[in-house]
């Protein structure tokens, strides 16, 4: 079987733990392949709440092989809690068994903590990700392959944390790295993920040769990817599909289903304009409805209507064979809906995303409009959803103008659902028939 992608469409936080995890049942393999903990993603199995930061989403299913892929960069020590975390709550180690982290991901360390600590501009997670993929691309990152080669050398060591120290220095910090504590980490990196470290690339080659079913797990979302998101209002890593093989260590030619997420509304984290973005009882009810705080830092999500000018944008540069519809739910009770078709930027109408934050920022939503839905307690979406997909009615149970906000969705985008998510439980998804 071939390898499917699974990317966000948006800002983020579209839903893409909740679906991985779904489709994980079919697979034997869930790759992510770029980001880091920057990334929450989150599974709802009952009473059950799991964030994932670094585990890929399919750590649910067990029969599912792990990788963290080439393209990622790794916080060692957050690696360690939430498999300290999964171990503790289903009793299993995964390290070397089923979970794999490849030899050419990055590291992050504490210096790129530190560094992180200091942005204003962009409202980053402050976790390390820029100044460890800063790193990557200076050609001076330390990969997981790497540790073994660097343990002892002393050369390496002190001109490392002397280049960490004069960085820190010249950027305002008062954080410094000493030898010892850098030693004593590689030493304690080794130790650890030594059994688990691999060429992850050719064990996905290998599993697709095999005929096996491979889900390459995106973090973040297409309006955060580098080259084609808000800059500078982005995360350091290509989002998209184009980097989806290539981050995982495998050939583009492996990829046939591209599933894009896509929430019913839209919702940002961090700095950067969102033209679509309410501040009002509207946003306000997405945000307390739609339980809108980040999943890695807790900041609440700015929230708006759906914006067709942002898909279309991450439609063309992914090429999604389908779209995953999420909270749909969230919209319930609102009278009017409203979708977002195009921008006015200086007086003319555009249909598609400027490329400059400035002008991004001057960007005034044109709207249509179509009638709203009544509100429905989770309980009663997730019985619905059982019934859809146990009756194969798919969509045609939800509420009319459901249905017809749907529809409109597929037409502008020109995409069509695959499914529609009506609630964070895992069952509370409709299979589009
Ligand atoms: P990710 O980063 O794309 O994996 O998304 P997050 O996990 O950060 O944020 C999505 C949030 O929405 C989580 O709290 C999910 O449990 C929740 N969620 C996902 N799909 C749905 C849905 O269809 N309806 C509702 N109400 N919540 C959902
Ligand atoms: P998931 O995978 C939403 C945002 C941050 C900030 C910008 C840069 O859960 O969808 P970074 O720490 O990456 O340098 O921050 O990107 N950001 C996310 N927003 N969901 C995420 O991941 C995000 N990862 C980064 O808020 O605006
Ligand atoms: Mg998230």
């Amino acid at each position: 079987m071939p390898a499917t992608v699974i990317l966000g469409a948006q800002w983020g936080d579209e839903g893409k733990g909740k679906l991985v995890d779904r489709m994980a049942e079919q697979a034997t393999w869930v790759a992510r392949f770029q980001g880091g903990n920057n990334a929450g993603h989150t599974v709802v199995l009952g009473e059950q709440v799991l964030k994932f930061h670094l585990l890929p989403s399919g750590i649910t299913r067990k029969e599912c092989h792990l990788v963290l892929g080439d393209g990622m960069v790794i916080d060692p020590w957050v690696l360690d809690k939430e498999l300290t975390d999964w171990q503790a709550s289903t009793g299993e180690d995964p390290r070397g068994d089923r979970l794999f982290i490849s030899e050419r991901s990055h590291i992050i360390l504490p210096y790129h903590r530190y560094m992180d600590s200091l942005d204003t501009k962009i409202g980053t997670t402050g976790r390390g990700i820029g100044p460890t993929y800063a790193d990557k691309i200076n050609r001076i990152g330390l990969r997981f392959g790497d540790v073994a080669e660097v343990l002892g050398d002393d050369v390496w060591l002190t001109t490392t944390v002397d280049r960490m120290n004069a960085s820190l220095d010249a950027a305002g910090s008062s954080d410094r790295v000493s030898m010892e504590s850098m030693a004593n980490d590689l030493q304690w990196i080794h130790e650890t993920y030594t059994s688990s470290i691999g060429n992850t690339g050719l064990m996905l080659d290998n599993a697709l040769k095999l005929g096996e079913h491979v889900i390459l797990e995106g973090a973040q979302g297409c309006l955060l990817d580098i080259d084609q998101g808000t800059y500078p209002f982005v995360t350091s890593s290509v989002t998209s599909r184009g980097n989806a093989s290539h981050g995982a260590g495998i050939h583009p030619g492996h990829v046939e289903d591209v599933v894009g997420i896509t929430k019913a509304y839209i919702t940002r984290v961090g700095h950067g304009a969102m033209p679509t973005e309410l501040n009002d009882e509207v946003g306000e009810h997405m945000g307390t409805i739609g339980h809108e705080f980040g999943t890695t830092t807790g900041r609440p999500r700015r929230c708006g209507w759906f914006d067709a000018v942002v898909m279309r944008h991450a439609q063309r540069i992914n090429g999604f064979t389908g779209l995953a519809l999420t909270k749909l739910d969230v919209l319930g009770g609102l009278d009017e809906l409203k979708i977002c078709v195009a921008y006015e930027l200086d007086g003319k109408e555009i249909t598609e995303l400027p490329s400059t934050a400035s002008a991004i920022a001057r960007c005034k939503p044109i709207y249509i409009s179509m009638p709203g839905f009544p509100e429905l307690p989770l309980s009663e979406w997730l019985a619905m959803a059982l019934y859809a997909n146990e009756s194969r009615k798919g969509i045609s149970v939800l509420p009319t103008a459901a249905q017809h906000y749907i529809a409109k969705l597929e037409a502008i985008v020109g995409v069509p659902c695959t499914s529609v998510g009506v609630g964070p439980d895992r069952d509370a998804t409709i299979d589009c028939v």
